[in-house]
């Protein structure tokens, strides 16, 4: 007897720099290959030229490796799936393409998959996983989200930035810090031995539950462009204390409109998806958010945080089950409402 209701799917991401494929059957994760493009660090950002380049060589061998790894083979697959939107609209032309061509030749149905949708239903890939509704604290590089979710298919945006992305304001101060791309795990790494109380900024006062990251990093340019004109050797003197007195900010404006939504909408589960959810600082916060609060803590596992096909993977199963396919004529879009 099938333990749960559902088929066998092949799941591409492919919205930013990372091309990655996923085998889910029966609702269980079977492979997921992700192939991470090293080659923007040197531009100090992902460029989407060279980023639909690179998913154009590594589709076919990342798809060949998830088959492989899951025993699947390509006469099993029930759907393809993709990520429809947002993202870099040639990096997600590649993904969309190959699984219309997949979908074609095999006759199986297309599942155009929303990105910010899937990073919230990675919490549903292994268990222990929360009940509905719960709260998730979506944080990318795009995005900054807090996610009232009713059930897989039904979410609600309670707040969101309304500047710049929590990773974004990771990433561009790392950049000042003359830290390469993508700056957040290293900003995670040096703040690890530094004092978060060393330097102060200011944590912006933005009505409802949205956020706003501009003005960290603005604070952060004037501060370091001070400290640098005193002392030239400034950054690389403090960088951990530096690194450790933003982290602290960038997680502090997160954690306090988080405790807000869920105080103000009675949620008693709560969970965080996206990137920056990698972030030890954020993940510690937000065990000791629980903790106070006796609220119920779901923290993903590091490979489903940050872009992985799996999530999509898992978000198609959703969408198979209410029978929610794509048309082979649908074509991707960098910006996407819900
Ligand atoms: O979800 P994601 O992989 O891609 C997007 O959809 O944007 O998120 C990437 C973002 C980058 O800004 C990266 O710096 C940030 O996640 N990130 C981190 C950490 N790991 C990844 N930020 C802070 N601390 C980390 N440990
Ligand atoms: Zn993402």
């Amino acid at each position: 007897m099938k333990e749960q209701l559902g088929s066998t799917i092949l799941a591409i991401e492919s919205s930013c720099d990372e091309t990655s494929a996923s085998i889910i059957s029966n609702g269980r994760v079977l492979s997921n290959i992700i192939a991470t493009q090293s080659v923007h660090e040197q531009y100090g950002g992902v460029v989407p030229e060279i980023a639909s380049r690179a998913h154009l060589q590594n589709i076919v061998p990342v798809v060949h490796q998830a088959l492989e790894q899951a025993g699947i083979s390509r006469s099993q697959l029930e759907a393809v799936a993709f990520t429809q939107a947002p993202g870099l609209m040639g990096a997600l032309l590649v993904g969309a393409s190959f699984a219309k061509g997949m979908a074609q030749a095999l006759n199986i149905p297309l599942i155009g998959v929303h990105h910010m949708q899937a990073h919230v239903l990675a919490h549903l890939i292994d268990d222990p996983k929360p009940d509905f509704p719960f709260l998730c604290l979506t944080v990318s590089g795009g995005h900054t989200q807090i996610v009232l979710v009713h059930s897989p298919l039904q979410m609600e945006i309670l707040g969101e930035t309304i500047d710049d992305a929590a990773g974004e304001a990771f990433d561009k101060v790392a950049k000042m810090l003359n830290l390469p791309y993508p700056g957040g795990p290293l900003i995670d790494k040096y703040a690890q031995t530094g004092n978060p109380l060393a330097y102060e900024f200011p944590i912006p006062n933005i009505p409802d539950l949205n956020f706003s990251f501009s003005g960290i990093k603005t604070a952060v340019l004037y501060f370091l462009q001070k400290q640098v004109k005193l002392n030239p050797d400034f950054i690389k003197e403090n960088i951990s204390d530096i690194a450790a007195s933003v982290q602290y900010t960038i997680v502090k404006a997160l954690i306090r409109k988080f405790e807000k939504a869920a105080k103000q909408y009675k949620i008693r589960q709560i969970g965080v998806a996206g990137g920056v959810s990698a972030n030890s600082g954020l993940r510690k916060a937000l065990e000791e958010l629980g903790q106070k609060h006796n609220w119920e803590v779901f923290l993903p596992k590091f490979e489903y945080c940050t872009d992985n096909a799996a999530m999509i993977a898992i978000t198609a199963h959703y969408k198979m089950l209410h029978g929610e396919f794509t048309d082979l004529g649908a074509v991707p879009s960098a910006r996407a409402e819900w």
